[in-house]
């Protein structure tokens, strides 16, 4: 069975949703470890309680290089066997950098949920972004994770409408409720190997 590893910072409210589905829809993928970078992350003890194995790798203080920092990530995956070859490693709400060492590492392997319909919004604060930019429809993707910010080809989006009224806290909200129905959806599909990578395109077979 592959091993899934679970990358996170906060509140881990997608890490739930997708350790809650491997349970109740019986997705083939063993939850094998949730690693933040941020010792106080909340989502550690919502992992705990799913008794799933956590793990810390502080990154505040941090001296070293941020390919040097990925290397004690990789280091903690291996020890519980997310490997290339038979892992998948998701970063939810994981607010770092991966260095392109990592991501050449797990090509393909890696994938993150962003609450913008992709290319659009990258970076921080995509709610924000979408409303000052006056976007009538905006929602999340889920996409493999490349060297590039949020540029990684994209296996699953959905789409929200932005009201007049919309302020960033209820569009959040909107996005987040849809970001816990695909990012599940894109594991499962993982898991069932029926993601094929074309180029930049994938194809779900
Ligand atoms: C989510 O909305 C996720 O899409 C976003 O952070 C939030 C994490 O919430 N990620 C990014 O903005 C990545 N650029 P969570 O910790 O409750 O899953």
């Amino acid at each position: 069975m592959l091993n899934l590893g679970i990358l996170i910072s906060g509140r881990g409210s997608n890490m739930e949703s997708i350790l809650k589905a491997i349970k109740k829809n019986g997705i083939p993928i063993n939850p094998a470890v949730v690693i933040s970078n941020k010792a106080d992350a909340k989502g550690l003890k919502i992992a705990k309680k799913l008794g799933v194995s956590t793990e810390v790798v502080e990154s505040k203080g941090f001296k070293g290089s941020r390919a040097e920092y990925d290397e004690k990530i990789i280091s903690v995956l291996r020890k519980y066997k997310v490997t290339p070859k038979n892992g998948l490693v998701c970063l939810a709400g994981f607010m770092r950098i991966i260095s392109p060492e990592f991501t050449k590492k797990y090509k393909n392997k890696i994938m993150n949920i962003h609450p913008a319909l992709l290319p659009a919004f990258p970076g921080l604060n995509s709610q924000k972004q979408a409303l000052e930019y006056g976007a009538k429809f905006s929602g999340c993707s889920v996409h493999f994770v490349d060297a590039g910010m949020d540029t990684g080809s994209i296996i699953i989006q959905a789409v929200v409408k932005v009201h007049e009224k919309d302020t960033e806290d209820s569009l959040s909200k909107k996005i987040l409720r849809e970001e816990h129905n695909i990012y599940p959806e894109a594991v499962r599909l993982f898991a069932e190997r029926r993601i094929r990578v074309y180029g930049r395109k994938t194809k779900i077979i």
